[in-house]
């Protein structure tokens, strides 16, 4: 079992921590506890929507394979923390993961009901 916290963003209010088993994709782990992460492409690694910056972590995290890295280098605000929320895998080590601005725009995009009033 890993922890992951999710810092709070203009979609997300407070910051959510949730616990989640070795090998679970951060994408997956947001889709199941509600946490707003992007995924125009439903998680094939094929858009970039689910770009996070791993702020805590992320030397834990498994080398990144070509796929992930060609689809990033189309993304905005990349740094050296970036990864995908779909292709990045949990080990055992806790996260602190940050949704970039463009994640979070791509997932009001598919869900205006949560559109900050
Ligand atoms: S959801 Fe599209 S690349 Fe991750």
């Amino acid at each position: 079992m890993a922890r992951i916290t999710f810092l709070k963003n203009r979609l997300q209010p407070e910051d959510a921590t949730i616990d989640v088993a070795e090998g679970t994709t951060l994408l997956k782990a947001a889709q199941d506890n509600a946490i707003p992460l992007g995924h125009a492409c439903g998680g094939v690694c094929a858009c970039s929507t689910c770009h996070v910056y791993v702020r805590r972590g992320f030397d834990s995290l498994g080398e990144m394979e070509e796929d992930e890295s060609d689809i990033l280098d189309k993304a905005f605000g990349v740094l050296a923390v970036s990864r995908l929320g779909c292709q990045t895998k949990v080990a055992r080590t806790d996260l602190v993961v940050e949704i970039t601005p463009e994640s979070s725009q791509a997932y009001e995009n598919e869900h205006p009901e949560l559109k900050p009033k």
